[in-house]
């Protein structure tokens, strides 16, 4: 009995090795992806690179998909359901489900643009909201030449309870209560300046409300290093008309620098990861990837997820190499990583680089 039993076991076996992969499902103008399922991903992608990102631009409402990525996944803490609170659904789409209560949060000023521009998307394709966040954000991304291709994850149940307040992370805080913050959701402090690559295709509209759009680094529609090159520059000048809180010295006309970001470029704790990825491109896309990985399935269980990464484009390619400002030189550099030395790096030929808008004349 015993040995009928296995035998039949290793028939069955057997005939699972044998029997070809299961066929790849074909979706509209010929496209294919592992799961049926994904397919609607397909018209997504193509409506929203129409329609949102202007034909497959790198430039604001990218910018603002991936913050809105993040905005929507961190509204997530373990240690307020330990108090026997409500700690919030993480990635579940509650940022726009309950637009009308989380985009009137102090850290969330400004989101509402983008979730008013992409909710009738995700109405129109009968996405759930926590996947479509997630996945305008991947998407957008690989418009800027250098970006990971991410993972993406589809079945996001489209039910959510409003976030609580207090869960964002302010660019004012200090850099110890940010830390906490997402040691909450298991992110150690290397894994923040992980995420922080997101910096390289970003800018502030509400920090100095009188310039909105003002980039973090001088090439914000490229998923270069320049960001963690230029935030360890010595700060000279603030592109708006004054200091804000949580806005530090920037050293370049028309770039923003947060204070949260030129902390954690000189903590001593982070400060080597942050350098790393200067000279290593490879590895701060590695690095994002993963982070990203696991943020957007926060408060989610990502066995009970399907796979739908292979709907998402392969990025352009990054033909540049980083550089310094023209006007600055290495003595510039306030270096904060003591382990590693500071990477060589050449000033671009030329006047003082700004990134102010030209007025118009
Ligand atoms: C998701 O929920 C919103 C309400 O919050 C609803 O308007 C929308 O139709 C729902 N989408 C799907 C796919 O169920
Ligand atoms: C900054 O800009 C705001 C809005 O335009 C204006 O009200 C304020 O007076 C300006 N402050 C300074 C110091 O120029």
């Amino acid at each position: 009995m015993q040995i009928t039993l296995s035998s039949a076991l290793l028939a069955l076996v057997a005939t699972a090795v044998a029997v070809p992969t299961e066929k790849r499902a074909t979706c509209s103008k010929g496209r294919t992806t592992a799961h049926a399922s994904c397919c609607i991903w397909f018209d997504v992608l193509d409506d929203i690179q129409e329609n949102l990102f202007d034909g497959g631009e790198c430039g604001e409402e990218v910018h603002e998909s991936l913050r809105l990525t993040f905005h929507d996944a961190i509204g997530f803490s373990p240690a307020l359901f330990r108090q026997g609170k409500f700690g919030g659904g993480g990635a579940d789409g509650s940022i726009m489900a309950h637009s009308e209560i989380e985009t009137n949060f102090a850290a969330n000023n400004g989101i509402d643009e983008i979730v008013d521009a992409q909710h009738p998307f995700a109405l129109a394709h009968k996405v759930s909201f926590g996947d479509f966040i997630q996945f305008a954000g991947a998407v957008g991304i690989t418009n800027c030449p250098g970006a990971p291709r991410l993972e993406f994850l589809a079945g996001r149940s489209n039910i959510s309870l409003p976030s609580p307040d207090g869960l964002v992370p302010e660019p004012f805080n200090p850099t110890d209560m940010i830390i906490n913050r997402f040691a909450d959701v298991g992110f150690t402090p290397n894994e923040i300046v992980d995420l922080l690559v997101s910096h390289t295709v970003a800018a502030q509209d509400k920090v100095d409300p009188t310039i909105p759009g003002t980039p973090f680094d001088s090439t914000s529609g490229t998923f270069d290093s320049q960001f963690f090159v230029e935030t360890l520059l010595v700060g000279q000048l603030f592109p708006g008309n004054g200091s804000n809180q949580g806005e530090v010295l920037s050293p370049l006309a028309g770039e923003f620098r947060l204070q949260s970001d030129a902390a954690f470029a000189r903590d001593p704790r982070t400060a080597c990861e942050w350098q790393s990825f200067i000279a290593n491109h490879n590895t701060m896309t590695s690095k994002f990837r993963a982070a990203m990985q696991k943020m957007t399935v926060l408060g989610q269980n990502r066995n009970l997820l399907t796979d739908c990464s292979d709907v998402i484009p392969v990025p352009k390619t990054l033909t540049t190499k980083p550089f310094l400002p023209a006007g600055k030189t290495q003595r510039d550099v306030q270096v904060a990583c003591h382990a590693s030395p500071f990477p060589a790096l050449t000033a671009q030929p030329g006047p003082a680089t700004s990134v102010a808008p030209v007025p118009p004349s």
